[in-house]
């Protein structure tokens, strides 16, 4: 059986919908519906009855705080896969050329966890930023103009439905991928110019102090404030153009074909949050 913890959340949605009718398939939430599981991370006790007779896990990083709430998350989730038996864990990890984000570092912790830990098997999709994550925050304003400051840096941004139709594929067939980091990140870069070319507005990045502002103005907690900012200062300084770890095609190889566009995603979701 195959379990996916963060089933509601917008990754795990997508993957549940691709896997839906699958008798070998239980989603795991924190606000289970009848015939899923309550999987909460926070209160590790919901673990042990959530990962009974559970062979695969695809654990859905839960990265919604603190490092050092992640970590224990995390850590929770990995012990608890350990002592249900589980045989092999999939982690929704981050791209290899986003070690600069501040996120990163759950990231590199949980891997480092997993290759420590007793499972007899894991597979790391390092998920590269999502296009619908780079509509949140480089949407544009009321008169269509782009204020981010993307620089003239670019994105190797990846539409977030190819990242589930790859975590479908692999949670439900994971032996092959035994042991493998794989890096999905976007084969086109895009940049503020394509982005506001796309939605008919036009380009002006501010500077990251009126980001660092703005976002002051919308986030949920403080701690999301210097994740915005750091994001947008790797994309500005261009390391996350996908250079390196495009290059090798390993989502066009699990895709089985081209990515999707990702900058049609973005549209999409620009138009969504409208
Ligand atoms: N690559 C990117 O661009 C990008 C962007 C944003 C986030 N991320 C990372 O990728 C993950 C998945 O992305 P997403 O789009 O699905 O994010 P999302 O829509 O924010 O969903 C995250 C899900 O994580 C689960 N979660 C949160 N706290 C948990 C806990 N204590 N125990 C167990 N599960 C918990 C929740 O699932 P339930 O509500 O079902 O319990 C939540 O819905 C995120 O959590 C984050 O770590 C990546």
């Amino acid at each position: 059986m195959l379990l996916i913890t963060g089933a509601s959340g917008g990754l795990g949605k997508l993957i549940a919908g691709r896997l839906a009718g699958r008798a070998d398939v239980v989603l795991g939430t924190r606000a289970p519906a009848a015939g899923e599981r309550r999987i909460d991370f926070d209160d590790p006790t919901s673990l042990a009855d959530g990962f009974a007779g559970v062979d695969t896990v695809l654990l859905i990083s839960a990265g919604f705080g603190e490092d050092d709430v992640v970590l224990a998350r995390h850590e929770a989730a990995i012990a608890a896969a350990e002592k249900a038996g589980v045989s092999h864990l999939v982690y929704t990890s981050l791209s290899g050329d986003g070690d600069h984000l501040a996120y990163a570092l759950a990231h590199r912790w949980t891997e480092r966890r997993l290759r420590a830990s007793t499972l007899r098997g894991w597979t790391v999709l390092r998920n590269g930023l999502y296009a619908e994550f780079l509509a949140a925050i480089a949407a544009p304003g009321p008169d269509g103009t782009i204020t981010a400051p993307l620089g003239a840096g670019r994105l190797a941004a990846v539409a977030r439905d190819d990242l589930a139709e790859v975590a479908a594929r692999i949670a439900t067939d994971p032996a092959p991928h035994a042991g493998a980091v794989y890096e999905l990140v976007g084969e086109t870069a895009l940049g503020g110019a394509e982005l506001a070319a796309a939605v008919g507005g036009s380009y002006a990045p501010g500077t990251l102090d009126a980001a660092r502002v703005a976002a002051a103005g919308w986030v949920e907690r403080d701690f999301q404030i210097p994740m915005i900012v750091g994001t947008y200062s790797a994309i500005a300084g261009g390391f996350l153009d996908g250079g390196g770890v495009a290059a090798a095609g390993t989502l066009r190889r699990l895709l089985g074909r081209a990515p999707r566009s990702a900058i049609e995603a973005y549209v999409a979701a620009v138009e969504d949050r409208s």
